[in-house]
């Protein structure tokens, strides 16, 4: 109800200057003084409620119930606003509960059933002038020749849902997968490689991913053991980063082994991305050491090239370093960081001219991303307009609150538990199938099945406030009761199952009629769409847009379950397939919102 809201706080703004002209002159004007206006805590107070009774009782020396009373009699001089609300009363202390009227929600519905954007308004760009600014969503970014592992499956769906509401804002969404696809890693593989299978670094193909990730292992253990094998695995970095074809056709084979089994997970998760690692940012590298010197930021410590932070101190009180050029002259994950931050926010042509940018990895890269950030502020890369972000999220761990592994102790493969997923969804529903005696053919139950697996796990990592750890457990998240996927998917086949039961949802969209308390509780449900969307938007918590979604469910269930629809009479009947309606368009909506696709029976 985001315009209604917008309106009564003209309108708040208003009386409250008439009741209080003193206040002008003061540090605030009419036009900016905060009348409080929140929703209501409790739905028995109403919709909305007036908190600012109770701060302005200091400055104008009255109670604040009086100050109520003033601003209440002004409201009711108002004919606009007895338009939107019944007379306002005093609570407490001081605090003004407004209810809207009936008419103005059955409108707000009226106008949404017409409205394919579910009444969520496009955003006005916060960067002035600029609207079609690009905000950046940094994620999935798993790392070459390494296992993509649930951390960053996580990142993924997050990123992939963030990115999804911000676009339905009308934001230009950059999605950028910033791949660790640079540094010295690629000097021990290549060594490696070149002793124990060569043909890798010069055939399409000639090793699959999962001999990579073991080449990878082996290469890692030998680096940390031998001496020898370290100084020549330095000398093919430098190799690398001096453009040497061989060592270049080598590193890119690499990467396209990788990249195919990355694109197989984004393809089943049906999930977009732009490519650009961090090999893209190695010619601006450099330059961020050369800016950081002029800018008299960096100290040579240890022989290593340190910014010293200011924000945050270490454990020992010191202030904290972050090396952006070691000792033997090579840059590392901070300095890449430093020149993509500075690229991004650059105008074009060289950078991104973003608005907004947004890094979605776990929380264990709190402190790299709060030490850049405070060096790119120092350095001035980032314009005051804009905004940077890191969107932390918890580890994923098993049902004995440890990592999550296999049965046999490895790590999980993402492949693997997609699989597992939709295996589970399938047996789940031929078990369903065979107790309801329904006959589906074999394509139906594929198709079921893989919505179902797929959208559990998405939905399930989601719903989860994402900064606490959550635990990965298949039967939770396939279970058809609670906050889980298949429960929301399964309110959309009801209402879906009302039009094949011959229930036309959408002949009628105005003069509707409403008076049953479950019809009004899924009206005020339907109408908060909207402040979800803002809401999330602004603090990037999906599992606050799933919470919604979730009780919309419930509330059209019970609804649903209490409140004749097909068998009541006319105009109820009408009016009522018509909420019907508006809450599958939510439902879809949201979930689409969720990177989950919906079904029509399941
Ligand atoms: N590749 C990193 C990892 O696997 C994540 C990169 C996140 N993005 C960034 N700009 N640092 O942990």
């Amino acid at each position: 109800m985001l315009n209604i809201y917008e309106n009564l706080n003209i309108q708040l703004q208003n009386a409250l200057a008439r009741a209080f002209p003193e206040i002008q002159g003061n540090t605030h004007t009419y036009s900016e003084f905060d009348p409080q206006l929140v929703p209501a805590s409790k739905p028995e107070f109403g919709d909305f409620q007036v908190n600012c009774a109770l701060k302005l009782s200091k400055f104008l020396r009255q109670p604040p119930r009086d100050i109520a009373t003033a601003i209440i009699t002004q409201l009711e001089l108002n004919k606009e606003f007895l338009k939107i609300c019944e007379s306002p009363k005093i609570a407490g202390p001081g605090f003004i509960n407004l209810t809207i009227k009936k008419q103005c929600l059955i409108q707000e519905i009226s106008r949404r059933l017409t409205d394919k954007r579910l009444g969520v308004p496009l955003a006005v760009s916060k960067k002035n002038k600029q609207s079609n600014a690009p905000v950046i969503i940094d994620f999935s970014s798993p790392n070459i020749a390494k296992e993509m592992h649930v951390g960053h499956l996580r990142s993924t769906i997050i990123g992939d849902s963030l990115s999804r509401i911000l676009e339905f804002r009308g934001y230009v969404v950059l999605r950028l997968n910033h791949v660790g696809d640079w540094g010295t890693q690629f000097g021990m593989l290549i060594s490696h490689l070149k002793e124990v299978a060569p043909e890798a670094l010069s055939t399409a193909n000639a090793v699959n991913i999962g001999d990579l990730v073991t080449f990878y292992r082996q290469a890692k253990q030998r680096f940390d053991e031998d001496k020898v094998f370290r100084s020549t695995s330095r000398n093919e970095v430098i190799k690398l980063q001096s453009g040497d074809p061989i060592a270049l056709k080598a590193w890119n084979l690499l990467c396209a082994q990788s990249r195919k089994e990355f694109e197989e997970i984004y393809n089943r998760l049906d999930i977009r991305l732009i490519e650009r690692g961090e090999s893209f940012y190695n010619p601006y590298l450099e330059g961020v050491i050369t800016d950081l010197n002029s800018l008299e930021l960096l100290v040579i410590d240890d022989g290593a090239k340190c910014v010293f932070l200011k924000d945050k101190l270490g454990k020992d009180g010191k202030a904290c370093p972050v090396i952006v050029q070691k000792s033997d002259g090579g840059f590392n994950y901070s300095t890449t960081d430093l020149a993509a931050i500075r690229y991004r926010f650059n105008p074009a042509p060289v950078g991104d001219g973003a608005q907004r940018v947004i890094y979605v990895t776990d929380a264990g890269q709190a402190n790299h991303f709060a030490g850049v950030f405070e060096i790119a502020k120092r350095a001035k890369w980032i314009p005051d307009d804009c905004r940077i972000e890191h969107v932390p999220f918890g580890l994923v761990q098993g049902d004995d609150g440890k990592k999550l592994k296999t049965r046999s102790g490895n790590t999980v493969r993402l492949r693997d538990l997609l699989d597992e997923a939709v295996e589970r969804a399938e047996s789940d529903l031929r078990l369903r199938l065979k107790e309801e005696g329904r006959k589906e053919t074999d394509s139906f139950i594929k198709h079921v099945s893989s919505t179902i697996g797929i959208a559990a796990v998405k939905y399930a990592d989601l719903s989860q406030n994402r900064v606490t750890n959550y635990q990965f457990n298949f039967e939770r998240m396939l279970a058809l009761q609670g906050n889980t996927a298949p429960y929301l998917l399964y309110a959309l086949v009801r209402i879906a199952g009302i039009t094949r039961k011959g229930g036309q949802l959408d002949t009628q969209t105005n003069n509707l009629q409403f008076q049953l308390a479950q019809e009004w509780s899924l009206i005020k449900a339907i109408l908060k769409f909207d402040d979800v969307i803002v809401e999330v938007e602004e603090e990037l918590l999906p599992n606050r847009l799933c919470s919604y979604l979730f009780e919309l469910s419930q509330i059209f269930n019970r609804f649903y379950d209490q409140v004749p629809v097909l068998k009541a009479e006319e105009p109820n009947r009408s009016c009522r397939l018509a909420l019907c309606k508006l809450t599958a368009c939510t439902l879809k909506q949201g979930m689409s919102l969720l990177g989950i696709p919906t079904l029509e029976r399941m």
